[in-house]
């Protein structure tokens, strides 16, 4: 972090969860940090925090681009449509990649580090261990598709252009602020008397602590061997559905009592769901998501770790209690 000390970058998506703490990580650290924004009302998290310039902008709109990126070492690009319609999506993070890169080319920005997702490998027939060269299955799913191709655009513009750029791919992010990994499956797993889940809850989910994928985005941005790289960010040794879900509601002081609905009766649903559900939905890549749900694959961080030296700091245990600690002290809506 000591390079980009005093020097100025720009953060997309600084109003969302991990680009909110991208930003702060940034800015403790000395850093000078333009915050790209499409609404300050959004942006409190960030805002009046020292070293950090809020500015006013939007994918879609390549003068915000250039004039959020001039004198840049560095862009990190967080900002993403995580739902909406498939031409939405696109929208955003594809077209809105390429504005992006192109502009940071332009400015002769040093390195873009692209935070994606490890959707981008899709859901159907997967090895059980993903490593960033994993041949990535066919879907449907609009977020897959969409940030699948926001890669392949990037590394377009990069070879066209010269721009130097890396990629982090996160699993499923918890920790402070995180809504769905935090806030949701916190509920999920103390609502009831049971936890309710898919099956015997011993398939893998992908967690992976925000201060960890900050911790990455920044190595992905300073290290020499990170260029034209992509890196998986995920829990590796894998966690159970049972222990993250059971994490919550022990550290909660609730019992853990595991409510499996098999998997056949879930199978048995699935045809209904899916008729009822918008062409967004995951929902579109079921029967596969059922089954790698329930199936113990593990997203190699092995990469991460030899190439950049990058350590997790937080195991399950700590990282769910540290989310807890956030939730606890915070008034939920
Ligand atoms: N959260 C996870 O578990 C997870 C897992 C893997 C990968 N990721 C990736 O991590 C990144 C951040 O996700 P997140 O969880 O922080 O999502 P988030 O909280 O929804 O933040 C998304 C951000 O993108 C901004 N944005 C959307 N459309 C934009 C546009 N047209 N122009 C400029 N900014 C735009 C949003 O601005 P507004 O506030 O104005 O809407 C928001 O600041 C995404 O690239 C996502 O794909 C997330």
């Amino acid at each position: 972090m000591a390079e980009l000390s005093g020097q100025w970058v720009m953060v997309t998506g600084a109003s969302g969860f991990v680009g909110g703490a991208l930003v702060r990580h940034l800015a403790a650290a000395g850093v000078r940090v333009r915050a790209l924004v499409r609404d300050r009302a959004k942006a409190g998290y960030i805002a009046g925090v020292e070293g950090v310039e809020v500015v006013d902008g939007d994918l879609g709109n390549e003068l915000s681009l250039r004039k959020a990126a001039e004198d840049c070492a560095v862009v990190f690009h967080v900002a993403a449509a995580l739902g909406g319609s498939p031409e939405q999506q696109a929208r955003v993070n594809v077209e809105g990649t390429r504005a992006l890169a192109i502009a940071a080319a332009q400015m002769r920005v040093r390195r873009l580090v692209h935070v994606s997702s490890i959707a981008v490998y899709g859901f159907d027939g997967l090895p059980d261990v993903i490593d960033e060269d994993t041949r990535p299955s066919a879907s449907r799913y609009a977020y897959t598709l969409t940030k699948r191709a926001a890669e392949s655009v990037l590394r377009l513009v990069c070879s066209e252009t010269g721009l130097k750029c890396s990629i982090v791919r996160p699993g499923m992010i918890y920790g402070p602020r995180s809504h769905p990994w935090t806030v949701q499956m916190h509920d999920l797993a103390t609502r009831w008397p049971v936890i309710p889940f898919i099956g015997d809850g011993r398939g893998y989910l992908s967690p992976i602590h925000i201060d960890d994928v900050v911790s990455m985005c920044v190595l992905a941005a300073t290290h020499p061997q990170a260029v034209g790289q992509a890196f998986n960010a995920s829990a590796d040794p894998g966690v159970t559905w049972r222990d993250f879900l059971g994490g919550y509601a022990r550290l909660s002081g609730r019992p853990v009592r595991w409510l499996g609905v098999p998997k056949p009766l879930v199978g048995l649903m699935l045809p209904l769901a899916r008729r009822f559900s918008s062409p967004e939905s995951l929902l579109v890549d079921t029967p596969a998501v059922l089954d790698h749900f329930t199936r113990r694959v593990v997203y190699s961080t092995a990469k991460a770790r030899r190439v950049l030296g990058w350590q997790p700091r937080w195991g399950i245990e700590d990282g769910l209690a540290d989310a807890l600690a956030w939730l606890k002290s915070t008034p939920q809506p």
